[in-house]
């Protein structure tokens, strides 16, 4: 399998499709170079539409932690660079109030060139404490989905949002998208991915996968049982050698990102 190259050429030419400057399909590239820009193409594509998708790093065994909760190196270091590219590409991140409390995740853009998305949690019963760092103000956004009226610091936007067991995810899609988002990264854990998922919001799933055995802990994804494989989801799905890690990158929905600004199609 190709090595995946992301150079400084791939990503800068990315940023600029991002921001509706360039395109993808000019320009002289490597074999690797060429994967790069088919593995985040789509996602850097200016979109009319909402388009969500989400990462999971695990185990060769399928785990996302430790039984204790530790899930900071599963992913090698290519496979946290592909997650902050990620990141990069979003207007938002999204992650559950369980990832929030154990990790403290700073979802900041710290292993490419990139701004910083806004960062959202959802924290239905507001059981994150005010003075957590995803909360702290460094000019990004931060929003906090809940469905009670804890008060938030300053700064922090409040999207109260009702809910009948679980806050549907197509209304935490909706009030995003109201918020001016378009691309949205569902960084996890996988209680919170598996709620779009199963909502059928998810254009892209991506699924990192890192050489290391845990052998116990929390599996990945885990959704309504099925009775047969027929009824499996089975998406179309390409493969990335991103070095350290194996990427499978399932298309779930085609979202029609538009072209970018193809300069030798102007006039
Ligand atoms: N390997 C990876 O890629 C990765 C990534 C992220 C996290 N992790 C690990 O995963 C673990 C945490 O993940 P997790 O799956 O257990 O939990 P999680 O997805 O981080 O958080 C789930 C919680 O968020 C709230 N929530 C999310 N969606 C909701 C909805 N639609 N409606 C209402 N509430 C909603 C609920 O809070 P309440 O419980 O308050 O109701 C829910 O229990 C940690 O160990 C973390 O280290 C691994």
């Amino acid at each position: 399998m190709q090595r995946t190259s992301v150079t400084k050429a791939v990503w800068e030419r990315l940023l600029a499709v991002k921001s509706g400057t360039a395109c993808l399909c000019c320009g002289e590239w490597s074999q690797g170079e060429r994967e790069a820009l088919a593995l985040y193409g789509a996602l850097a594509a200016p979109t009319r539409s909402l388009q969500l998708f989400a990462q999971i790093g695990q185990s060769l065994d399928g785990r996302v932690a430790t039984e204790t909760g530790d899930a900071r190196d599963i992913s090698g270091a290519d496979g946290l660079a592909h997650l902050h590219r990620l990141r990069a590409l979003a207007d938002a991140v999204v992650i559950g109030v369980k990832t929030a409390l154990h990790d403290s995740p700073r979802l900041t853009v710290r292993l490419a060139e990139g701004d910083h998305p806004a960062r959202v949690v959802i924290d239905p019963d507001g059981r994150l404490p005010n003075d957590a760092g995803l909360l702290l103000d460094d000019s990004a956004r931060r929003i906090v989905i809940q469905a009670c009226d804890i008060q938030r610091p300053a700064g922090v936007e409040v999207i109260r949002l009702d809910r009948e067991g679980w806050i549907a995810a197509r209304d935490i899609a909706n009030a995003l998208s109201d918020l001016g988002f378009r691309k949205i990264l569902i960084e996890g854990g996988c209680i919170t991915i598996a709620q779009f998922l199963e909502a059928g919001l998810l254009d892209r799933l991506h699924i990192a996968i890192a050489p290391l055995l845990i052998g116990s802990g929390p599996q990945g994804l885990t959704t309504t049982p099925i009775p047969s494989l027929a009824q499996a989801l089975r998406p179309e799905t390409h493969t990335f050698n991103l070095g350290s890690d194996v990427l499978f990158d399932c298309i779930l929905a085609e979202n029609a990102p538009l072209a970018g600004v193809c300069p030798e199609a102007l006039p």
